[in-house]
Order: C-alpha cells, then structure tokens, then sequence
C-alpha cells in the first residue's frame, strides 16, 4: 500500500466519521466526476474534503494555466500533505467547508466554476448541512455546477430544496459503490 494510502487508513481509524471512507476514491469515480468539467471554461473550482489529494493532483493537471483551485479540508494531516504539492494555482484552507464564502475572499474570488465535494453529508449537523449547501449555491456562477459523490442517497432533498436541478449517476467501481449528483443553479 502507498505511503498516501495507508495515511488515509491511519487517519478514518483515528476520525472514522469525518473521513467516512477507509480507503480513498477509485479512479474510476474521480474520472466519472472529472470528464464532465468543461476545462476551457473552468477559471475557478474549488475541492470540499480532498483528502490525500488524489481529485486535487487530477485537477491540476487537467486545468488551465491561469485556473485557480482552492481545497478545504479539515483534518492537518491531508493539509500537510496538500500543502506540499506545492503549485502556484492551489490554494489550500485548513478549515470546515462552512466557510466556503471565507476561502473565496481569501482567494479574490467572487464566483466559482464547479463545486466538488467529498465530504460526507449525512453525518453534519442539519443547520451546518444546509448552511454548507447554500453557501455553496450562493458562490457558484450561473452555470456553474455543485458535484457531489456520497455513500447513499440522503443528501438528494437538500440538494433539491436549493438547486433548480439535480442530476444523478451511480458509480459501481468504488469502495463502497458511488451516487453522484451534479447541481445546477
Ligand atoms: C470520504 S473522504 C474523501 C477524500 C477524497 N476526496 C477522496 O475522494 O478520496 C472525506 C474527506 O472530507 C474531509 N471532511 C469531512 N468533513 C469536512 C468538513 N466539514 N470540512 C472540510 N473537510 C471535511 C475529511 O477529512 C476527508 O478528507
């Protein structure tokens, strides 16, 4: 197992409720989620709960040049990780997805391509879930997209309470297999 692997694995012993997941996504969901960026169009995106970075370091290969990505994450260990990546476009905030709006600012960012998110919804107290999801409506462009991949479907209706349209689409190939839903204002 890899040394970021096995991190992962020390850390949802240590925090098996925020992390959620014991192994990190496959690369099968994270292309599911990645094709269906339109990376000429994306100038800003940012990463809810990147973990080990395995979406992050996708993402900058894949972005523009001139692209900013920001990631937020809450446990210090993927932070240090994160911060070692080391790219001039990555702009990496240790703290909880809630402010979302704070990192923006931080970023000089008034309005976010896509939205995409790790983080494990069912578990957050109810006002900071929908706290999490209207923040999140507010940065995002017009036609800027919210993606999501969760364990179960429990997310949907808060999902649908704030967006115009949710989409959905299952991942099988994943430990444990993946719902996806993209969002769109
Ligand atoms: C299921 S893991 C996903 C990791 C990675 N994105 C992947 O797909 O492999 C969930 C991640 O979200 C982070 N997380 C959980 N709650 C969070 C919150 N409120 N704010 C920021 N990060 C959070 C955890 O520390 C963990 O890294």
């Amino acid at each position: 197992m890899s040394a970021q692997k096995w991190l992962f694995v020390k850390n949802f012993i240590k925090h098996p409720v925020t992390v959620s997941s014991i192994i990190p996504s496959s690369r099968f969901l994270m292309n599911r989620v990645l094709n269906r960026i339109d990376w000429e169009r994306a100038r800003t995106i940012i990463e809810f709960g990147p973990g080990v970075g395995n979406f992050t370091k996708e993402i900058l290969k894949r972005m523009r040049p001139d692209a900013r990505l920001g990631v937020i994450e809450l446990n210090h260990d993927f932070v240090k990780l994160l911060s070692a990546i080391g790219d001039r476009r990555l702009h990496v905030a240790h703290q909880s997805v809630e402010g979302v709006e704070d990192v923006m600012r931080q970023m000089g960012c008034s309005q976010v391509d896509y939205v995409i998110s790790g983080i494990p919804f069912s578990v957050l107290p109810e006002p900071v879930r929908e706290k999490v999801v209207q923040s999140t409506h507010s940065v995002l462009s017009a036609d800027g997209s919210f993606m999501v991949y969760q364990f179960s479907r429990a997310v949907l209706p808060h999902l649908e309470k704030v967006f115009r349209k949710v989409e959905e689409e299952f991942e099988p190939l994943n430990v444990l297999p993946a719902r996806l839903f993209y969002c769109a204002k």
